[in-house]
């Protein structure tokens, strides 16, 4: 039967279409296998992870503590709600986003928080949300202990970075202290380590992780309003002032020691997860 004209331009136009799908389908195809082989041939040279075991499928974490057992500084109530309900939601979330990315499930947490860039655009994002939560969360979590360990002020080398960078532990926290309160939203206080083995107090938004900054944090803090509000209400300040009695130095001491020695012998800059 012969077509009429419009009928064989629509033809074409779909026959046009489907080639460049294909071509599209293919090159994209291969994009993905050279970037999961620059992840596969990066992770060779991976030297340090704070957290090795986080690979798919993640769980919540058990914490250290009860959730009662930094009374008075941080409340039963927000310890409860904020361990059970906001973490183990990101987890959950995190768990059904990488059910869908088999081929990306082999790597560690941080491995992936570390290179957003190479992954499908939808997955980087969805990361950067519960990957950056269950991270961040989790640092968190090891950063508190209640007393005795909790509360007084690091000592060790940690003590004298401290001392050299700020001039006295007291002007470090009241430096930190004043991070926190400039910042407007949901975000995180960080005392990281930067691959000069500076010391450095940074602020994230919500759920980015000082990793994606080729930074390497030693202490958190979160300053969500999850953490503090029903506590505190709009009272960030006092949250802060509370919140050193429950710090757990001997976390972030062990952390610093373990960031110099890996920063010793990476040989690029993102060889430490
Ligand atoms: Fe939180």
């Amino acid at each position: 039967m012969k077509r009429k004209k419009g009928e064989a331009l629509f033809s074409l136009k779909n026959s046009i279409s489907a080639a460049v799908l294909v071509l599209v389908g293919v090159a994209l195809g291969r994009w993905g296998d050279q970037m999961l082989q620059t992840l596969q041939k990066s992770m060779q040279a991976a030297t340090f992870s704070y957290f090795p075991d986080y690979k798919y499928p993640f769980v919540l974490p058990e914490l250290a503590y009860g959730h009662d057992a930094l009374e008075p500084y941080i409340s039963t109530q927000i310890m409860y709600l904020h361990h059970v309900h906001q973490h183990r939601l990101a987890v959950e979330n995190l768990n059904e986003t990488m059910r869908e990315y088999a081929a990306y499930q082999q790597y560690s947490l941080e491995y992936l928080l570390t290179h957003l860039e190479v992954l499908p655009y939808e997955l980087a994002e969805k990361l950067k949300n519960f990957g950056g939560s269950h991270f961040n969360h989790s640092f968190f979590w090891r950063c508190l202990s209640p007393a005795p360990q909790g509360g007084g002020m690091p000592q060790g080398r940690l003590k004298e970075a401290i001392d050299r960078k700020f001039g006295s532990f007291e002007n470090f926290k009241r430096t930190f202290a004043i991070a926190t309160l400039q910042c407007v939203g949901s975000v995180w206080t960080w005392l990281c380590c930067d691959h000069q083995k500076d010391l450095v107090i940074v602020t994230t938004m919500n759920y980015e992780t000082p990793l994606t900054r080729d930074l390497l944090p030693i202490l958190s803090f979160d300053v969500w309003e999850h953490a503090y509000y029903l506590q505190h209400h709009h009272k960030r300040l006092a949250y802060v002032l509370l919140w050193w009695n429950v710090v757990n130095w001997a976390y972030v001491e062990h952390n610093y020691d373990a960031v110099l020695t890996a920063l010793a012998h990476v040989k690029h800059k993102k060889d430490y997860n």
